[in-house]
C-alpha cells in the first residue's frame, strides 16, 4: 500500500512525526513538502529533529496570497498524484496544504485521509475554517482527535468511516517530553527562571493583520509584570514591522526566534502560563497541565476551556490581563486520546 503524505506547515511536521514513524512499519510512504513554511526555523529544524524522512518533493510554493499559494499548490501536487498513483492521500490540520492536497486527490478519485478531521470554530471568517470544512467533505477516511470532532461531523451528516483515534499531538508530546529535559538548554539559553515567567505565541491572521488587535494585545502584555517570553512567528514580525510598533517597548519582554520543537515542550513545560492564539500550543499547554490563556474569541478545542484550564479572551486588554492574573486549579482529564493515535490510524488503513 502506498500513501502520499502533504506537509507544508510547522504544525504538520510535528503531527506527522509520531505517525510516519509507525506508518512507515507497515506501509510505503512518500513525502510531499509544500514549500508553505521555509525558514529552516519553521520547517527544517522539525525534520532533524524529529526525524522526520527527508520529503521525496520539495514544492517550494512559498508565501502568497490564498489563491496564489494554494494554486500553485493544486497545480504540482496534481503531477505527482497522477505519476505516484498512490492507494491514498494522507494530509494533516487546516492549512492551505491541507485543503491543495485534499482536492486534488478528491478530484483524481484518490481516497483522502484527514487526520485532525472534525475540528470547527463556526467562525469561517478563519482560512483555517474554510480549508478544514472543504477537507472533511471530500475525505474518506476522517481521524477525529475528540469527541467533540465526532459530533461536529455528524451534525454535517459526515458519518462515513469516521474515528475517535484521539490525537497525534498527544502522541509527539509522550515521545518527545524526556528528549526534551535531556537535549534542550534553552531556559539558560534564554535567561529563564522554571514557573518564573509566562510563554506568549500569536500568529492568528484576525490578530495579526488587524492593527488595533495588535495594538490591544501590546497593550495588555505591557502591564504583565512578570518575565515574558515571545518566540515570535515570522508573520507576527513582519506585521509588527508594517504596522511600526516596537516590542521593545514591552517591559520584561524577550523576543526570541522560532524555536524548536524539544526547546518549545521545555518552554511550556516550565512556564507560569502560557499565551497564546495557537491551536496546537492551546493543547500542549493542557497536556503539560500549564494553565492557558487563548487570544481568540472561539476555540476548537473546548474540552480545554473545562476548569478554566483555558480561558478565551479575545483581544480585549482588560479581559486578556484579568485572565492571565487569575488563580485557576483545573482538573485535566484524559480527552485527548491516550498517546497510541499513530497506532490506531495505520491499524485502521491497514485493514482497509
Ligand atoms: C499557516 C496556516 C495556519 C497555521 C500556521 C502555523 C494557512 C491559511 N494558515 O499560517 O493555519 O496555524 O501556518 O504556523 O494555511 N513566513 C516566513 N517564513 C516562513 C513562513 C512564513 O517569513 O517560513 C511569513 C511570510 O511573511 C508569510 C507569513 O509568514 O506571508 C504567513 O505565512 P503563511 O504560511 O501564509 O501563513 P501562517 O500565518 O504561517
Ligand atoms: N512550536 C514550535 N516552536 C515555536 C512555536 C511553536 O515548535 O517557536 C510548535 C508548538 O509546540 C506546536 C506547534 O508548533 O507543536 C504549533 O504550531 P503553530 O502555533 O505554528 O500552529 P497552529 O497549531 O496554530 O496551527
Amino acid at each position: 500500500m502506498k500513501i502520499l503524505t502533504i506537509l507544508g506547515a510547522r504544525p504538520q511536521f510535528i503531527k506527522a512525526a509520531p505517525v510516519s514513524r509507525v506508518l512507515r512499519k507497515h506501509m510505503e510512504e512518500k513525502i510531499i513538502h509544500t514549500g508553505q513554511h521555509y525558514d529552516a526555523n519553521m520547517s527544517d529544524i522539525f525534520f532533524e529533529e524529529l526525524h522526520i524522512p527527508k520529503p521525496d518533493y520539495h514544492l517550494g510554493v512559498g508565501s502568497g496570497n490564498h489563491g496564489k499559494q494554494t494554486g500553485e499548490m493544486l497545480a504540482k501536487i496534481e503531477e505527482i498524484v497522477l505519476n505516484e498513483q498512490p492507494d491514498y492521500l494522507m494530509v494533516y490540520g487546516d492549512t492551505n496544504s491541507t485543503l491543495a492536497g485534499a482536492l486534488v486527490a478528491a478530484k483524481l478519485h484518490v481516497p483522502v485521509i484527514h487526520i485532525e478531521a472534525g475540528l470547527r470554530s463556526f467562525n469561517k471568517k478563519m482560512p483555517e475554517e474554510i480549508n478544514r470544512i472543504m477537507t472533511d467533505h471530500v475525505s474518506e477516511y476522517l481521524f477525529c482527535p475528540t469527541d467533540t470532532a465526532i459530533e461536529n461531523l455528524t451534525n454535517e451528516n459526515i458519518t462515513h468511516n469516521v474515528f475517535n483515534i484521539g490525537d497525534v499531538m498527544y502522541d509527539a508530546v509522550l515521545y518527545n517530553r524526556e528528549l526534551a529535559k535531556e537535549k534542550s538548554n534553552i531556559l539558560a539559553e534564554a535567561g529563564l527562571t522554571a514557573k518564573d515567567y509566562h510563554l506568549i505565541t500569536i500568529h492568528r491572521a484576525e490578530n495579526t493583520d488587524d492593527i488595533e488587535n495588535m495594538k490591544n494585545i501590546l497593550d495588555a502584555f505591557s502591564k504583565i509584570d512578570e518575565v515574558k517570553v515571545w518566540p515570535i512567528h515570522p508573520r507576527t514580525k513582519h506585521k509588527l514591522a508594517d504596522y511600526g510598533l516596537n516590542l521593545g517597548d514591552v517591559p520584561n519582554l524577550k523576543v526570541i526566534d522560532p524555536v524548536g520543537y524539544l526547546d518549545m515542550l521545555t518552554l511550556e513545560a516550565n512556564a507560569k502560563k502560557i499565551v497564546t492564539d495557537s491551536g496546537g500550543v492551546q493543547k500542549e499547554a493542557y497536556f503539560m497541565k500549564v494553565p492557558c490563556v487563548t487570544i481568540r474569541e472561539q476555540t476548537e478545542w473546548v474540552e480545554t476551556l473545562s476548569g478554566e484550564a483555558n480561558i478565551l479572551t479575545g483581544t480585549d486588554t482588560e479581559k486578556i490581563l484579568a485572565a492571565v492574573q487569575k488563580e485557576v486549579n483545573p482538573e485535566y482529564k484524559e480527552v485527548f486520546g491516550d498517546g497510541q493515535a499513530s497506532e490506531k490510524i495505520v491499524d485502521i488503513i491497514s485493514k482497509k
